[in-house]
């Protein structure tokens, strides 16, 4: 059976002042009655997988362990890092939590803050993936990509690897580039065979630390460090702080995609949506008939195409377009939706004044 490893460290900077460092999107109802974790948690296919691994930041433990709680998940443990390191050792310490008894798991390394809104070909999509991890593959979902988005992996298809009769189950990975600048995002757009990485990944735990400790031993030495003798406590587990704080912060996709030769890529249709920006979660949300989303009290007049979230009060709006607002208890944002990447520099730079 797979292990789902649920990654719930990142701080989702470009949803201030929804998301703040105390209170990251990952944990935000988003306009669903189900928060970003949850929603990862209950798209997977029932009776399929082993209780999920989860990781994320020490501070966040009792709110990941309430969310399980609500929905009534008993997750296969949760992993607290002192301090975020990025994917690769967050990866890496799943691994080695999976490794132990000598177990040899294929592991499915879900982000928690995706939108999927066709979870039968999400699921699909998994099943195909399988095939291909059991033969040793590190397969990653690709999405056909729509603009030269500069903040997504790019894909490039190589050969198609076969399955039976019944057809392909996916392609080799001719190239993986991470993040590309906005004239190379151009080029693979035009050029038809590049996909986007969805940030999804299959693997058995020992292909990916062993590709891991063939790019990056450094972040592999670390992190077997920090897991010497983790400190069980409820279903937290605790790793070794100093070991753990010594591991180099990098993605799994600058440290291993870039460089592997034995990874796969499986198209996955699922009406994906990595809820990055507030652009990207107006996207995302049903509409009015004038193509604003809404959520909270908002009350709008002669409006198009914008976005207001109100968590307390009434927000109202006359006469705007293409505008994001969000009003929370504290602090008020009023942006051009066509800014929404500017939002993370605007948050660097009050961190700054603080
Ligand atoms: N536990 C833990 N620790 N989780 C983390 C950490 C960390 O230090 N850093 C990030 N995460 C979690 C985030 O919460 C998110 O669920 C997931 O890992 C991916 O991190 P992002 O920071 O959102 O990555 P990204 O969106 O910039 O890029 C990745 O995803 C894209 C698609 O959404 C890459 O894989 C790209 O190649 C990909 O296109
Ligand atoms: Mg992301």
């Amino acid at each position: 059976m797979i292990l789902p490893v649920i990654l719930c460290g990142g701080s989702g900077t470009r949803l201030w002042p929804m998301s703040r460092e105390c209170y990251p999107k990952q944990f935000l109802q988003l306009g669903s009655e189900y928060t970003l974790l949850q929603e990862t948690l209950l798209r997977l296919e029932p009776d399929s997988h082993q209780a999920a691994l989860l990781i994320c930041n020490e501070a966040h433990r009792f709110i990941c362990a309430e969310q399980m709680r609500t929905i009534g998940y008993q997750a296969g443990g949760i992993i607290l890092e002192p301090e975020g390191r990025n994917t690769a050792p967050a990866i890496a310490l799943a691994a080695l939590q999976a490794r132990k008894n000598g177990e040899d798991p294929i592991l499915l390394v879900l982000a928690s803050d995706h939108f999927i809104g066709d979870i039968t070909a999400f699921r699909h999509s998994i099943k195909q993936g399988l095939a291909l991890a059991n033969r040793g593959k590190l397969v990653t979902f690709g999405i056909t990509p729509d603009c030269p988005h500069t903040g997504y992996g790019y894909i490039q298809c190589g050969a198609p690897i076969a399955h039976d009769p019944a057809g392909t189950l996916g392609a080799e990975v001719a190239a993986f580039i991470e993040k590309p600048d906005a004239e190379v995002a151009e080029r693979y757009l035009k050029a038809g065979n590049y996909l986007w990485n969805s940030g999804l990944f299959l693997f058995k735990a020992s292909d990916y630390l062993n590709e891991l400790a063939k790019y990056r031993p450094d972040i592999v030495q670390a992190c077997e460090q920090a897991m010497v003798a983790p400190q069980p406590d409820l279903d937290f587990i605790r790793v070794n702080r100093e070991a753990f704080l010594a591991a180099p912060s990098e993605s799994i996709d600058y440290a291993v995609m870039e460089h592997t030769r034995h990874a796969a890529v499986v198209p996955m249709n699922a009406n994906w949506n990595d809820i990055g920006s507030f652009e990207a979660l107006w996207q995302t949300l049903g509409k009015d008939s004038h193509n604003n989303a809404h959520i909270g009290n908002v009350t709008a007049l002669n409006t198009r195409d914008n976005l207001v979230l109100a968590q307390e009060r009434l927000v109202a709006t006359v006469g705007v377009q293409d505008l994001v607002v969000v009003d929370t208890k504290d602090a008020l944002l009023v942006a051009h939706r066509s800014q929404s990447q500017t939002i993370k520099t605007l948050v660097d730079e009050l961190k700054s004044r603080a």
